[in-house]
């Protein structure tokens, strides 16, 4: 088939075709939403999920959802090595800017820019970091205590009280949350609950790794009861097949039953790996419909090109020392693993294993289900460490 038209879009972030399978979520999200700009109780919303099953492309069409009912939103990736101060502070300026051009919420919008000016200004000390313009001159006293807990709930409470006069919201986007660091992910649980509990619009919807919610809890105990945590993972059996079916179908292209069912197979319903398997199919295919045929064929191919790019960017950022931990994770299988197995392949004591495990869970390649299990977070990573470190040489 021709592939200038192909449809499907393997990327990270980038918005497939047809969204599949995630509907429910977005409805919940927009009651949520709605309930907190009319000042009714709403939990803020956390969603977890392993890497490339769509927490990126959800969120943001629940952002484009948000806006196109008037709601303001500001939208900010974690990175890692950065402080959250910093990457939020330019993106709530710019809200209050947008805020402040409503007539209702124009005097507190300014206020809450002077708040931004002396917030930013106290917490430079602490994060140098922070960047951002200043329209207006600090408040004395105004969310400038240069202590992040303090001055984030001071600054949100403005910035909320500019919203509700305004009839509006505003939400925040965080993607990536699972690298916030805990005292700043505590601010932040704590800004909200002060919103909250004060009913103003003022919401999260954050999404990161497993392990984001373990951190929520170590950073505020109450931060389990504050939010909910819907999990992302990979697809039902028949929303999957509408991920592929519909966008070919919508180029008046066929498939087979058994060529849609081996992508079911080999994908395991993750969005990522149903994305990469639809473009290859595409393109191996000659006429319409895709056959079995074709797809075993582009099987080869998208797993090459997961090899190169999916699994291939996590792989280049380890250690050889946390390639070989993962090696032997890779050795048991998918997993979970307990921890005395991983060492008893390695031929090492469990507790001298303790900083790989470590720095692995900080990079976000592993996370812990339960005490003592060690886990993947990219799927079928096992797989994929067996492919490229075959044999038992590694382990010498
Ligand atoms: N519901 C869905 N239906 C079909 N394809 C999807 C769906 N959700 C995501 N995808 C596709 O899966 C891929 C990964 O999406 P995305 O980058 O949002 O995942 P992620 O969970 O944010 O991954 P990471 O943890 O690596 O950031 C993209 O190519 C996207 O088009
Ligand atoms: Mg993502």
């Amino acid at each position: 088939m021709d592939p200038v038209e192909n449809p499907f879009a393997p990327g990270a972030g980038t918005p497939p075709p047809e969204l599949a399978g995630r509907d429910e979520l977005r409805e919940t999200i927009r009651v949520a939403v709605e309930r907190t700009r009319r000042g009714l109780p709403a939990k803020s919303i956390l969603m977890v999920g392993l890497r490339g099953v769509g927490k990126t492309v959800l969120l943001d069409r629940m952002r484009d959802d948000t806006e196109s009912s008037r709601i303001h939103t500001l939208r900010v990736e974690a990175p890692e090595e950065r402080s959250l101060p910093a990457m939020l502070a330019p993106e709530l300026r710019q809200a209050l800017l947008r805020l402040s051009r409503n007539e209702q919420a124009k005097d507190l919008a300014k206020r809450a820019l002077r708040g931004l000016a002396g917030f930013a200004k106290a917490l430079k000390v602490k994060y140098a970091d922070i960047e951002v313009g200043f329209d207006l001159e600090p408040e004395v006293g105004l969310a400038d205590n240069g202590d992040l807990e303090h001055d984030l709930a001071a600054l949100l409470e403005v910035v909320g009280a500019a919203a509700r006069n305004a009839e509006t919201a505003l939400i925040l986007f965080i993607d990536e949350l699972q690298y916030v660091e805990e005292d700043e992910l505590a601010a932040l649980i704590t800004a909200l609950h002060r919103a909250a509990q004060r009913r103003l619009p003022v919401m999260l919807v954050g999404a990161g790794l497993p392990q984001l919610r373990g951190r929520m809890g170590r950073a505020k105990s109450y931060a389990e009861r504050l939010f909910d945590f819907p999990e992302i993972g990979a697809l039902e059996d028949p929303q999957a097949r509408v991920a592929i079916e519909k966008p070919v179908e919508t180029h008046g292209v066929g498939i087979t039953a058994d060529a849609l069912q081996r992508i079911i197979q080999e994908t395991h319903c993750y969005p990522y790996f149903l994305q990469e398997w639809g473009k290859h199919a595409w393109d191996t295919a000659s006429i319409s419909p895709i056959t079995l045929a074709d797809v075993e064929l582009a099987s080869q191919s998208a797993v090459a090109a997961l090899d190169e790019s999916f699994f291939r960017v996590r792989f280049d950022r380890l250690t050889p020392v946390e390639k070989k931990y993962l090696r032997a994770m890779a050795e048991l299988g998918p997993g979970p693993h307990r921890s005395g197995d991983i060492a008893r392949i390695l031929k090492r004591e469990v507790t001298s294993l303790g900083p790989t495990r470590n720095q692995l869970i900080a990079k976000g390649m592993v996370w812990s289900p339960n005490h003592g299990d060690t886990a993947f977070t990219v799927p079928l990573f096992d797989e994929f460490m067996r492919r490229i470190i075959p044999g038992y040489e590694w382990l010498k």
